[in-house]
């Protein structure tokens, strides 16, 4: 795992932006995995100003969401798929079609989850994923024992992530307690993963993933067997790692070598 501690949010925003740019760059028709929530905000504000300012494109490429709300239609203000389309896809020079969220209001959830492994095959892959992380350690919706080999399926949210998502609902409103997700296995087989975390209510989670054991109990650590992850901390997301000085040495020595991002 590649750990890069920066000093503020706007930071890892932009490291972020810069690390879809270089993806795009290196290969236009990419393939990328997209993450709703909070932290992913200021990195897809980043990228929009980047394509109004001419200076990238999505036109090439094709998206995939990790996740989404089950029981809410596509246009509910709280799915996940009207959430990129306003932070995100609306503003972009991408054509809609190629964006994919999966469908929270499907008749059979079942087969829309197999649907969706498929067509992220049929497209090649992921080329990069983007992931936030739940305080429990969650990525995408896997909490805490999904299976670490798990793909896309129907997911039961903790009561704490449940809790945690209902600022976004007002009150009285219908809170889905199920989502459809990418499992474990799908985001393994990214061929890069881009976790970005910032603030210090990550804090834990993120010490779990990066010097805890590898365990079903934080999903996020299966990180750790991955080829090509990186994960994006603030100083407060990094606040609880011990081995602080030692990934910044490391990031350090990396900025030495050419084509390090
Ligand atoms: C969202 C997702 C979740 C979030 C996580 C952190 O698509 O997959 O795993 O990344 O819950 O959410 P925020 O960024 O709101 O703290």
């Amino acid at each position: 795992m590649k750990i890069v501690i920066l000093d503020t949010p706007e930071q890892v925003a932009s490291y972020g932006a810069d690390r879809f740019a270089d993806q795009l760059r290196h290969k236009p028709g990419s393939i990328l995995g997209l993450a709703t929530g909070s932290t992913p905000i200021a990195l897809y504000e980043e990228l929009i100003s980047r394509v109004q300012r001419g200076v990238l494109s999505f036109a090439l490429a094709s998206t995939f969401n990790l996740d989404e709300y089950l029981g809410l239609e596509s246009t509910h203000p709280q799915s996940y798929r009207y959430f990129m389309n306003e932070h995100l896809f609306r503003h972009l020079d991408i054509d809609l079609a190629n964006t994919a969220v999966p469908d929270g209001a499907a008749r059979d959830p079942m087969v829309a989850c197999e649907a969706y492994e498929h067509a992220i095959q049929q497209a090649g892959g992921i080329d990069l994923q983007l992931l936030g992380i739940g305080r429990n350690g969650h990525i995408g919706f896997n909490e805490p024992s999904s299976s670490l080999a798990s793909r896309t399926r129907v997911k039961t949210l903790t009561p704490d992530t449940v809790k945690a998502n209902q600022r976004f609902f007002d009150e009285g409103e219908f809170q889905p307690h199920l989502s459809l997700t990418m499992g474990i296995g799908t985001i393994m087989e990214a061929r890069h993963i881009l976790l970005l975390a910032t603030g210090e209510s990550k804090a834990m989670a993120v010490r779990a993933t990066v010097e805890g054991p590898l365990a079903a109990r934080c999903p996020a650590s299966i990180l750790q067997m991955h080829p090509s992850a990186t994960l994006v901390l603030d100083r407060a997301a990094a606040s609880q790692l011990d081995d602080v000085a030692f990934y910044q040495y490391i990031e350090q020595e990396n900025q030495r070598l050419p084509g390090s991002r």
